[in-house]
């Protein structure tokens, strides 16, 4: 039987998610926080889009961690602490606690609470001497870490899956320099960064042919009609994913196919046939492109590890004193 994990939880609530789909459809162009794809269903398609044959990230990521989790941990070094953002269902964490000395504690930190619990009961089941101290929390807000009970030698925020390039750059930098803090003196990041690539490679990538990430994308109206007693027609909004070469981000939109409107928890909002509600950005960078990012939020990057191809890479990032 698992041992009862307990988990802090500073989610937002239905109120704050209905004054951002408000606010998000009332912009002369129509967006909405990526972030509100993660419900249960919605983490449950993204697992399925990892192992999808055209998304390339998480295995080429895995192939990464696979080969140099042990190096990864070494810099790391004994007794310390780690804090991972976004943890999901925390596999490629396993290939760094399985090679970690004597870490700390495990503080993984998802917005999706289902996820999370459930991660957070198997790994305590994995690792039975490593403290786990899961936070439920939309990490781009403020929260309080929780404090094990062994004193790490040193904090390690851990933010894989390339979600970082989910925020503008100006976001990253502001997100960098917030886990930064969090790392503390001494502290480092370890974060997955996602390479530019050829266009068909990525747009193949968020529009696969067997429609996962479509039903992903949709299903952010799925959850505004259950959760916020939403009126969103599925039928009447198509997937549609681009590479902005010039920005330098695929960008996910749900496209409306006739003029119509549609009412979320009592207002009504109208849409132009064809025009579109912006749902995420994923944005690629290049090693250069994202060492100036780093410095400009005090961090420098000690050692960059990619796959043969280059298509990913995870980069360790230490705190500038
Ligand atoms: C979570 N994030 C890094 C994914 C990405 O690649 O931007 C989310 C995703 N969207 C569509 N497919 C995957």
């Amino acid at each position: 039987m698992s041992a009862p994990v307990r988990l802090q939880d500073v989610a937002p609530d239905r109120a704050r998610f209905r004054d951002d789909v408000w606010h998000g459809l009332s912009l002369p162009r129509k967006t909405l926080p990526c972030k509100y794809f993660y419900d249960a269903r919605g983490s449950a398609l993204f697992e399925a889009i990892c192992e999808l044959p055209e998304y390339y990230p998480t295995r080429t990521e895995l192939s990464i961690m696979e080969r140099h989790a042990g190096d990864m941990a070494a810099r790391l070094g004994a007794r310390c602490l780690l804090v991972e953002y976004g943890s999901g269902s925390s596999r490629k964490t396993r290939l760094l606690l399985d090679r970690l000395e004597a870490p700390a504690g495990y503080v993984p930190i998802d917005i999706s609470r289902t996820a999370l619990a459930a991660s957070a009961r198997a790994l305590t089941d994995a690792y039975p001497a490593l403290e786990v101290l899961p936070v439920c929390a939309d990490y781009t807000e403020p929260f309080d870490l929780p404090h094990p009970q062994r004193t790490p030698l040193r904090r390690a925020v851990y933010f894989p899956g390339s979600t970082i390039g989910n925020f503008t750059p100006p976001e990253v930098a502001s997100f960098l320099a917030r886990m930064a803090r969090v790392a503390g003196r001494r502290g480092a990041l370890l974060v997955g960064v996602d390479l530019k690539k050829e266009r068909a490679v990525l747009e193949a990538a968020y529009d696969d042919a067997a429609g996962v990430t479509a039903a992903f994308n949709r299903n952010l109206l799925v959850r505004i009609n259950r959760e916020l007693g939403g009126e969103f027609d599925l039928a009447r909004f198509a997937h549609r994913a681009r590479w902005d070469e010039q920005a330098g981000r695929v960008e996910m939109h749900l496209v409306a196919d006739r003029a119509h409107s549609v009412r979320v928890a009592g207002r009504a909002f109208s849409f132009a046939r064809g025009e579109t509600i912006h749902t995420e950005n994923s944005y690629k960078f290049d090693l250069a492109q994202f060492a100036a990012l780093a410095a400009g939020a005090g961090l420098a990057v000690r050692e960059v590890w990619t796959d043969d191809a280059r298509r990913f890479s995870v980069q360790l990032l230490s705190v500038e004193a």
